[in-house]
Parts: C-alpha cells; sequence; structure tokens
C-alpha cells in the first residue's frame, strides 16, 4: 500500500485549507461535467477525499462511489450530509477493484500526481479501464508540467505567496518528481507540510490511456470547456473505452 500522506491532521484542516476549491464557481462546472458524462450510469470518484466533488455529484441523482486511501479524508467525508448514497472503498486506486462497472471515472484536482512511479499511473489507468463499460470516460483535471517557469539550474518555484499561506514546488526534473510545500502560520511559528507528486505530460497520459485500451475523446483547458493551448495551465482530459 502506497504512504497515506492524507492522514488524520491534514484531513481535519482539508476543507478549510483548500477552501477556494469548494467555491461553488469552482465545482459547479466540474459537477456540470461530470453529470453530463454520467448520463444514467453510475461514476467512480478516484482519491474521492472529503467528497468536495461526489456530494454534489450524487445530489443530482447520480450513483457515485470511490475509492480513497485515507481513512480520516473519509471519516470527513462520512459526517456531511449525503454521504450515505456514496459507498467507498478505502484502498490504493491504482490497484483497488469495487463491484459493478461505471459510466464514468474521474480522478481530479491533481491527484494522478499522488502515484509517484509510471508504473503506477499506468496501473490506474488499466484499473480505470477495467471498471468502465465500453463507451464509458475516464475523466483527468491535473496541471501542465510548470518546468517552462524554472530558469535553468533552479529547482524551486514559488506559486503562493500570502500571509496566510507560502506554496513552493520543487522539481526534480531527472525523476519527474514534484514535492509541493506548503507553510502556514502556526502558534507563533510557521508548519512546513510537504507532499511528493509525479508530474506527467498530457501526451504521456494519451499513451497510458492507450496501453489501456482507451483513447483519447477530448483535451479541454478547463472545465467550462475552454479551449486547450500551449498557454494552459491545466487540462481536463477525457478518454473513452471503446464501445462494443
Ligand atoms: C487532493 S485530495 C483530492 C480529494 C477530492 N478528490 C477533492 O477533489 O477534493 C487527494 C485524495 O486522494 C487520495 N489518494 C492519494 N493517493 C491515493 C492512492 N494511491 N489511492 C487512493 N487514494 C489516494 C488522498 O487520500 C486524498 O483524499
Amino acid at each position: 500500500m502506497p504512504e497515506d500522506h492524507f492522514g488524520e491532521e491534514v484531513a481535519q484542516r482539508y476543507d478549510m485549507s483548500s477552501a477556494d476549491m469548494f467555491d461553488p464557481a469552482v465545482v459547479d462546472p466540474a459537477v456540470d461535467f461530470l453529470a453530463e458524462l454520467a448520463g444514467d450510469g453510475a461514476a467512480l470518484e478516484l482519491g474521492i477525499g472529503t467528497g468536495r466533488i461526489a456530494l454534489p455529484l450524487a445530489e443530482r441523482g447520480v450513483r457515485v462511489h470511490g475509492i480513497d486511501l485515507s481513512e480520516a479524508m473519509v471519516a470527513r467525508l462520512r459526517e456531511k450530509p449525503g454521504a450515505e448514497r456514496i459507498e467507498v472503498a478505502i484502498g490504493d486506486f491504482a490497484t483497488t477493484r469495487v463491484d459493478g462497472t461505471f459510466s464514468l471515472a474521474y480522478l481530479v484536482f491533481n491527484t494522478i500526481g499522488n502515484l509517484t512511479t509510471q508504473d503506477a499511473q499506468v496501473a490506474c489507468f488499466e484499473n480505470v479501464a477495467a471498471h468502465l463499460e465500453p463507451g464509458g470516460c475516464f475523466v483527468i483535471e491535473v496541471g501542465v508540467p510548470g518546468l517552462r517557469t524554472l530558469p535553468p539550474g533552479e529547482r524551486f518555484h514559488v506559486f503562493d505567496f500570502s500571509a496566510e499561506h507560502i506554496g513552493i514546488d520543487e522539481y526534480d526534473v531527472e525523476t519527474q518528481g514534484l514535492i509541493s510545500h506548503h507553510l502556514s502560520p502556526a502558534e507563533r511559528s510557521w508548519k512546513l507540510v510537504s507532499m511528493p507528486f509525479r508530474y506527467v505530460w498530457p501526451a504521456e497520459l494519451d499513451l497510458m490511456a492507450e496501453l489501456a485500451g482507451m483513447r483519447l475523446r477530448d483535451r479541454w483547458g478547463g472545465w467550462a470547456r475552454e479551449p486547450f493551448t500551449s498557454e494552459s495551465r491545466t487540462h481536463v482530459s477525457v478518454w473513452e473505452k471503446p464501445a462494443g
């Protein structure tokens, strides 16, 4: 089992520290997009966390299942109204199987990067393909690797700097590794939380999908179907398992 980086301490602050991601202006377009793709079928969220997307999606009438490694994150989900409609399996989403088949599987908020090896990311696509019905879709929302922000020889990129939060990404270009460091004020000092990721290119994801028998259907710059361009900082990609 991979290391759980979302233990009790992270889980209890998650909704507050990610408050901007819970804003309806962020959540609603994602839920609209996903509900449309799910149609009458069921949806599987990999890394369901505290239910930021799963709960409003279930509210729209979509049957949502989830997989997550963190008992602490899922305990927070369980405290929320509507959680009784959502079944969650505790395990690694690269390998955990759940009962049933799905018209949609999705992995949002850069969570594919929580799998820190290429093998694990490939396994995740294979696991998704095994859960999807023919014609079903896999959606990933993830940042485009930010290497253009790095001058040669540099490995740190400050992506946020305010009185409440300092965010620094540390790149290891040789291994496609990224450690996201978050500093926040604590009693008379600062608290540091560092989380390891593997950054991954859109074209590499397409190849992983192909290895798992899926093909790219759409790539957008965001949930409102903004065009994906060479300036896009993030992408929402949709791969399809061929029908029949
Ligand atoms: C950034 S949070 C996203 C939570 C939720 N999807 C959201 O959008 O708010 C990442 C979630 O993925 C889970 N996670 C990370 N790696 C995982 C793995 N290998 N298997 C299962 N869950 C994992 C974490 O426990 C955490 O709940």
